[in-house]
């Protein structure tokens, strides 16, 4: 089991007058261990991976990790080119904030050379009180061997944890991996926006699927 590196024990969503008096969501006093985040997840074809708590200290390889995606797949990520995208993204990433996001990686096991295979990020979303706005990347070389999926899952299930009620997203209508994962993963799409399509998952009703498959 992962480490409390960003709170997970210690942090759930209340809700807190800020200084502007505005209501917002923050993360307290939550008990209990996350637990879809696993040292041993198995992935459809036998891999195992391990599902934990992003660190500060990831950012080098974060960094690394992003600069092993294609541009297509920034472009899917981003909707966008954005220069310096690996520093960028692994600067913000490991300096998020602790109070309005939960960030999960995928890497080896414990023993294997360390890398980032994967990252999934929720951050609190402003315009519907509870919820919270996703992305995903997997490092381009290990896209369709399942962790995405995981990392979705896990993601999904810590978000509904801290008690956030419903997890959204936007997502290019040409990027037809994510919009099936994330149909099958419970998301619906509330609204179309040009070529996006804005989507929505209830953490109150979805069955999340099991983390990873039993090995046969
Ligand atoms: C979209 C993205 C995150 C998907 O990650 P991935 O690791 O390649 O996807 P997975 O291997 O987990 O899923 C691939 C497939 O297996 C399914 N799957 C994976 N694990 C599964 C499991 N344990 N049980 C059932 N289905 C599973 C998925 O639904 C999907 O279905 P398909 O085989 O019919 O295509 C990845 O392609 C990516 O990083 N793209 C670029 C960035 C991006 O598009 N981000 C999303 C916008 S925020």
């Amino acid at each position: 089991m992962s480490g409390d590196r960003f709170g997970a024990e210690r942090f759930r969503l209340v809700r807190r007058s800020g200084a502007d008096g505005m209501m917002r969501h923050l993360f307290a006093g939550a008990t209990g261990a996350p637990y879809m985040i696993s040292d041993n997840v198995t992935l459809p074809q036998g891999e195992h991976r391990k599902i934990r708590l992003l660190e500060a200290a990831d950012e080098a390889a974060l960094r690394e990790m992003f600069a092993r995606c294609s541009a297509d797949d920034m472009h899917l990520r981003c909707f966008a080119t954005m220069k310096d995208f690996p520093a960028k993204m692994a600067a913000r990433l490991a300096h998020m904030d602790p109070a309005e996001e939960i960030g999960l990686v995928a890497t080896p096991l414990a023993g294997e050379p360390q890398q980032i295979l994967g990252v999934a990020h929720v951050i609190l979303d402003h315009e519907e009180e509870g919820a919270a706005e996703f992305d995903v990347m997997v490092r381009s070389d290990q896209k369709g061997h399942g962790i995405g999926y995981a990392l979705m899952t896990a993601l999904l299930d810590e978000a509904r944890r801290r008690d956030f009620k419903a997890v959204v997203g936007y997502i290019l209508r040409e990027n037809h991996a994510m919009l099936q994962m994330a149909g099958e993963l419970g998301f619906v799409a509330v609204r179309f926006e040009g070529a996006v399509n804005f989507m929505r998952v209830d953490l109150a009703t979805v069955e999340l699927p099991p983390l990873g498959v039993t090995a046969a």
